[in-house]
């Protein structure tokens, strides 16, 4: 396989790229296109999770179905991989089985490598440092309230993590203002930062403070995430201290334009990131949001293993 095409991170996609899939997402969630015996026909997609996931699992399972394929779920623990079988050599027998690997796991490198070593796709289904697929769904989600990137300002408030990453490296990529809130210590990596940077047309649409309220304001969507991710379990209570003040609730949504919406990428926790009345009030949307996972991971799929086959 000569071309073979991953997504570990957005930029692995270019700008037109990502409208394409966006577009053929909207086909796929207006069943203007039908998987049937479509891309993936007679085809295997290996799901590694080594950590817990509820949307990402279920969704790609249900888009490799609808592209006519198999999905075979494994746990990490049920590999050799977690009896010190390498990575490499997990990832160079599997590429002999199937035809695509999607994979959550904690340290971004270890997606890296199994990407190098595989002759079939990879795609990154979370590291501590990335959640492409998240921020795909995202911008669907955006678009279909606002067409033009550009005209939005996107506020993201909480911790600067992986789905942070993602989301401000996607909006750097389609020219979408992004205003960071986040306390001191937690911001966004600066290796992240630069590549937005370089990457965005305005550069200076993309900012980063740690008073929420100057994040939010006059905002076309808030967005927040957890403020204890996986595997960070035993910082939680510094955490739940550090981020106080940093909860998208009635107040803060009234800092943002009058008919804003809200983001989560969930799972939510309400009281914390983002208290219960906004979670499940009209200006949520957190739910179109999970469910366009799945349109646009389908689309994802189909990209990389036509793109690499
Ligand atoms: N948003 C998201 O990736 O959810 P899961 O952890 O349930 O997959
Ligand atoms: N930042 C969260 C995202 C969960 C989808 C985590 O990594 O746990």
């Amino acid at each position: 396989m000569h071309n073979k095409r991953d997504f570990l991170t957005i930029p692995d996609l270019d700008a037109l790229e990502v409208i394409d899939l966006l577009d053929k997402a909207a086909d796929y969630k207006a069943g203007r296109v039908r998987g049937g015996a479509g891309p993936l026909a007679d085809k295997t997609v290996a799901l590694i999770f080594k950590k817990p996931s509820t949307r990402t699992r279920v969704s790609f399972d249900v888009a490799i179905n609808k592209l006519g394929g198999h999905s075979l779920a494994l746990s990490g623990a049920e590999l050799q991989l977690g009896r010190g079988e390498t990575i490499e050599d997990t990832s160079r027998v599997l590429s002999r089985y199937v035809d695509a690997i999607v994979i959550r796991t904690d340290e971004h490198d270890e997606v890296a490598r199994l990407a190098a070593s595989a002759s079939v796709p990879v795609v990154n289904a979370l590291t501590d440092d990335f959640h492409p697929c998240q921020a795909l769904a995202d911008l669907l989600t955006i678009r279909e309230r606002q067409a033009d990137f550009s005209k939005v300002r996107l506020a993201y408030i909480g911790d600067g993590n992986n789905v942070c990453h993602s989301l401000i490296l996607a909006a750097a990529m389609v020219d979408m203002e992004i205003a960071i809130g986040c306390p001191k210590g937690y911001e966004p990596s600066r290796a992240v930062l630069t590549t937005a940077v370089e990457l965005a047309k305005r550069p200076e649409s993309i900012t980063v403070t740690d008073d929420p309220a100057q994040a939010a304001a006059g905002a076309d969507f808030l967005y927040t995430d957890v403020w204890t991710s996986m595997g960070q379990d035993d910082e939680s209570r510094e955490r739940h201290e550090r981020f106080a003040g940093f909860q998208i609730d009635t107040a803060l949504l009234g800092r943002a334009k009058d008919d804003a919406l809200v983001m989560h990428c969930l799972p939510a926790y309400r009281g914390e990131e983002i208290s219960a009345e906004v979670m499940d009030g009209p200006r949520s949307i957190v739910f179109d949001q999970a469910e366009n996972r799945l349109h646009a991971q389908t689309a994802l799929l189909a990209f990389l293993v036509e793109a690499s086959s």
